[in-house]
């Protein structure tokens, strides 16, 4: 089957650049599952509305990924226990985390899990990714070979080490967080599909999505500010392609995809 990613959609520009390119990336790809990581897509780029889940869903999402600000906006506790589309970090301490770490669906005669698990590198210290994904590849291994992992994580290494962790268990693990498309895209022994991070989807002006005074202010003056959604019109979609064998799980193939300004979509 093959796969299409979608790097940290954030706030309106991003949903906007889905709306836009999805329903086209999906004609031109034919990708049998898509799935979204929409953490930052309301206005602030801090958590998702109802809304706009619908709308990533309309516009061709199959499954919808979290990361660190999950539960920034509160209306996900009246959807999340509703939905089998979206996945929130597997990894949340605790008993009775609302919502589900991860999913599955069926594509053809095949089953896709998605799974969405948070770093703790230069994060909040949630539970050990690492032994979280062990025991979780191990159930779903029992059902389906076909698994993809959003591994949501601020550090290289650490994104790296899960992959190398997990390579020839899952078909592919895919960073997303820093908002900066990685070039590494690459297929480890076992048939793991790995690209350190997807990149973001929004604006491609201001730092990683956020208007830079905010960011820069807070760089020197070591004081708080407010992070505000950059809203130029300038605007990038980032994330790949991944072909994966039904029959034993392994990726053959990741393809970064890369809309912006600076490389404009032909296909
Ligand atoms: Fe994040």
């Amino acid at each position: 089957m093959r796969l299409l990613f979608i790097g940290d959609v954030v706030g309106d520009r991003g949903v906007h650049m889905i709306e836009t390119y999805l329903p086209q990336l999906k004609r031109d790809y034919k990708p049998q599952a898509t799935i979204v990581n929409g953490e930052n897509s309301t206005p602030v780029g801090r958590g998702i509305s109802q809304a706009i889940y619908k709308t990533l869903l309309a516009s061709g999402a199959d499954v919808v990924t979290m990361g660190n600000h999950t539960w920034d906006n509160k209306e996900i506790f009246e959807f999340i226990d509703g939905t089998t589309k979206l996945v929130r970090p597997a990894n949340y301490p605790g008993k009775d985390v609302p919502g589900r770490g991860w999913t599955q669906l069926k594509v053809n005669q095949a089953t896709l899990a998605v799974i969405n698990l948070q770093g703790r590198v230069f994060l909040p210290p949630l539970d050990d990714p690492f032994t979280a994904a062990d025991a979780l590849v191990t159930e779903i291994r029992k059902t389906t070979p076909i698994i993809f992992l959003d591994f949501h994580a601020e550090a290289t290494s650490e994104k790296r080490a899960m992959a190398t962790y997990l390579q020839g268990k899952v078909s592919a693990v895919v960073g997303t967080h820093t908002h900066v498309q990685t070039t590494d895209g690459q297929i480890l022994p076992g048939g793991t599909a790995f690209m350190t991070d997807a990149g973001m989807t929004g604006p491609d002006n201001g730092i990683l999505g956020m208007q830079s005074e905010g960011v820069i202010s807070r760089f020197l003056t070591q004081r708080p500010t407010r992070y505000v959604v950059d809203e130029d019109e300038k605007s990038i979609l980032s994330g790949c392609v991944i072909d994966i064998n039904d029959q034993n799980g392994q990726a053959t193939k990741i393809k970064p995809i890369l809309i912006s300004d600076a490389h404009p979509y032909f296909n």
